[in-house]
């Protein structure tokens, strides 16, 4: 056990574990604190976390700097965390407004904020978006083990890795396939048994507000997500290991390959749902 030294000027104690995630190991909690290992995207999560704040956004860590061993220092934000699989409370039909909420205050404060330009990397797969939509950069990791809950809502989110360039109705789409959620109903965790997506689609999707995405900017930003993701997983896994290899090998390709032909079986249904 590693303690935050002392000098570094953060808070020292003991480290309590926090839930491990697919991906980053050690993520840890001291006192009123969050250590993370340093990641390439660090600095660009601190500048967006910034502009966050500054646009008035409640709910996310602030990024403190660095410890000691160097690890990024975040805020711990106090509240409940849906573990996964996720509880039934989490499950519950009435939590989605709350989430929808939550990604349109997230996506309103995003406005204006430009990530650092990095150089593509040659053969990555870039997702793709509907014709037309303005991009904006968000969380791109709505799910429910990155989404704090206090009363009973859903109010802070946690977990910046993934952050990047999106389209609000992607974004959108991204967080309804984790909450929804959107996948073949063979995949679907046994909490989810006997919901119904269109009724917790449409939940999601009118408290985020049909204002600013249209149901068939949805549909189409979904089938364009769904049918992206394979490519992008896989080249994941074979690039990055870790995690991603993890997904892949546990037979991540073939829960994406259901999700695609499931979608196309209920999208007039999705689309009834949310008219
Ligand atoms: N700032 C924070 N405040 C409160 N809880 C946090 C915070 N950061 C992380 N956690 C808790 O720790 C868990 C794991 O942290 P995090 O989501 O950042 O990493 P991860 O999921 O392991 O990463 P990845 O998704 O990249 O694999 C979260 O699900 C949450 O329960
Ligand atoms: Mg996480």
């Amino acid at each position: 056990m590693t303690a935050s030294g002392p000098g570094d000027g953060f808070p020292d104690g003991p480290e309590v574990e926090l839930p491990r995630g697919d991906v980053t190991e050690g993520v840890v909690r001291i006192g009123d604190t969050v250590r993370r290992p340093h990641q390439p995207t660090s600095g660009a999560v601190a500048a967006y976390l910034a502009h966050l704040a500054a646009a008035g956004m409640s709910g996310v860590p602030r990024y403190l700097g660095r410890d000691d061993a160097g690890r990024d220092v975040l805020t711990y934000l106090a509240g409940d965390v849906p573990g996964d699989p996720v509880e039934p409370w989490a499950a519950a039909d009435d939590v989605l407004p709350g989430v929808g909420r939550l990604l349109r205050r997230l996506h309103d404060a995003s406005e204006g904020f430009v990530l650092p330009a990095v150089e593509p990397v040659p053969g990555r797969p870039t997702p793709r978006f509907p014709d037309g939509a303005p991009l904006i950069v968000s969380q791109r990791d709505v799910t429910p083990q990155n989404t704090v809950f206090r009363t009973g809502a859903a109010w802070g989110l946690v977990d910046f890795d993934l952050l990047g360039w999106t389209t609000r109705a992607t974004d959108l789409v991204n967080t309804a396939m984790h909450w929804v959620p959107l996948s073949d109903p063979a995949d679907r965790a046994p909490v989810y048994a006997g919901t119904d997506p269109g009724r917790r689609l449409r939940g999601l999707y009118d408290a985020y507000g049909r204002d600013v995405v249209d149901v068939e900017l949805l549909l189409d930003a979904a089938r364009l997500r769904f049918a992206g993701s394979a490519a992008v997983m896989r080249w994941n896994a074979e690039h990055l290991g870790g995690g991603w290899a993890r997904m892949w090998d546990a037979g991540l390709g073939g829960v994406i390959e259901r999700r695609i032909a499931w979608f196309a079986t209920v999208r007039e249904d999705l689309r009834r749902a949310l008219r």
